[in-house]
């Protein structure tokens, strides 16, 4: 009998693998941009790593991680995310007493035992980061506008941010009573699930998709309404830091996350066309989790993104791998020059391309247009007898005349304020 794949794992091709690598690329060249390093970690650890640091009652400790006895019966499992193995590797080589805050990006595979769908696998890839070493609310800030810059240079559009505060121990157990109180005699009306896990785990029963659980909590009592000063604070001070940096957001009282360690913030990033695995990436504050993990009290905030599912995004987008400049050889006998234009621009640490199928500059125009380049540089006669290029916006379609020499250098400039003007 033929061996297959097992069941919500697959095979990553040459064709597809170009745009892993792109991708990966542009995750880590983003990530090093805002001050944060590679780590890596084993692909396994001790069960228990999870079991404390994810939390015991959470779906993906209880029903989805791989766990197995190895050879000397140790109880190991393939990670089913990352943050707990950084926060291990943190306590574990002392990071606490060196520079806070660290900031680490890791990208990998992490293994969840879940019903196989668009979009859901067993074996799947996330890129995430984690700040290790400060509690500021503007630190949770920057990993959102990180995440969003990462979206913004893989061209995705159509996305929503949800934010909220989880709270923490002070006023978290407090609301935990309130909920319990509220569901009891409601819990008839819940789904089999609900009914299980209202008294262990409430809030979970807040973001469940199932449409009767959400009519029958339809008057529940406010998540914001029941935090502490100290949470209300912090989370006032998360969205002035988004509002200062053009990033939308959309308060979502219901946003509790399936991880246990969450505090204070947490965010979710949705892609609505991608139907019903429809979240893209997530994160949040984790200030208990260094501690439960079994070092110091040391806070921490980061997040993690679906590597498939954001490439089913750009996909679904049509966004191929989008370039800053496509230069239009006017004519077939300028190619060398054009190529030398393209390289040039390369080297100035500029994405940019050009035609090799012998397209006329009108088919070059509409091509440029289809990958979404940012601008267009003509090269043609004109251009090299009199020192200057044309140059095209291709979002406004304004065009003008650029001097040769200083166009280069002033590329960075013009395009940062294109990103501006296009906010
Ligand atoms: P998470 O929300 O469980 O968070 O996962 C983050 C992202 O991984 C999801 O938004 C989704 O895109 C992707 N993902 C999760 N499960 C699957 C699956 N079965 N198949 C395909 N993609 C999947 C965490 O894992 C946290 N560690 C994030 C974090 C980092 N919080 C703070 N720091």
């Amino acid at each position: 009998m033929q061996i297959k794949a097992p069941r919500g794992t697959y095979d990553i091709l040459p064709d597809q693998a170009a745009k892993w690598q792109w991708m990966e690329e542009l995750l880590k060249l983003t990530a090093s941009d805002f001050g944060y390093r590679e780590i890596r970690t084993p692909i396994f650890e001790h069960t228990e790593l999870f079991e404390r640091g994810v939390g015991a009652t959470s779906d993906i400790v209880s029903k989805e991680m791989y766990t197995f006895r190895d050879k000397a019966d140790r109880s190991i499992t393939l990670r089913p995310e990352g943050t707990a193995s950084c926060a291990r590797a943190f306590i574990e080589h002392g990071f606490y007493n060196g520079l806070l805050p660290v900031k680490w990006y890791y990208s990998g595979p992490m293994f969840r035992y879940d019903r196989p769908q668009t979009g859901r696998f067993r074996q799947f890839h996330q890129f995430g980061v984690e700040a290790f070493g400060s509690d500021s609310p503007f630190l949770d800030a920057e990993v959102i506008i990180l995440m969003m810059e990462i979206f913004q240079r893989l061209g995705l559009q159509e996305l929503q941010l949800h934010t909220n505060s989880v709270g923490c121990p002070v006023c978290r157990p407090q609301y935990r009573e309130k909920l319990i109180s509220y569901l009891t005699p409601i819990k008839d009306e819940l789904c089999q699930d609900c009914q299980q896990r209202y008294l262990v785990n409430p809030l979970r029963v807040l973001d469940c998709k199932n449409r009767s659980c959400q009519e029958a909590i339809k008057g529940y009592p406010l998540l914001a309404d029941s935090l502490c000063s100290d949470c209300t604070g912090h989370y006032q001070q998360v969205r002035a830091g988004l509002a200062a940096n053009g990033i939308e957001f959309i308060h979502d009282d219901k946003l509790v996350r399936g991880l246990d360690y969450y505090t204070n913030t947490a965010f979710e990033v949705h892609v609505p066309s991608l139907g019903a695995q429809s979240a893209i990436g997530g994160g949040g504050r984790y200030n208990g989790l260094v501690k439960v993990c079994g070092g110091p009290d040391v806070p921490g905030t980061g997040f993690a993104l679906g590597l498939e599912r954001m490439l089913l995004a750009v996909d679904q987008q049509q966004n191929q791998m989008p370039v800053d400049v496509f230069v239009i050889v006017m004519e077939n006998r300028f190619m060398a020059q054009a190529l030398q234009l393209t390289t040039e621009i390369r080297r100035a640490g500029i994405s940019a391309d050009m035609d090799y199928n012998n397209r006329s500059p009108r088919a070059q125009m509409k091509y440029a247009d289809k990958i979404k380049a940012r601008l267009a540089i003509m090269i043609g006669e004109e251009e090299i007898n009199q020192g200057y290029y044309s140059v095209r916006d291709m979002h406004s379609s304004e065009q003008y005349q650029a001097d040769r020499d200083s166009l280069i250098a002033n590329l960075p400039g013009i395009l940062f304020k294109k990103e501006e003007e296009q906010g």
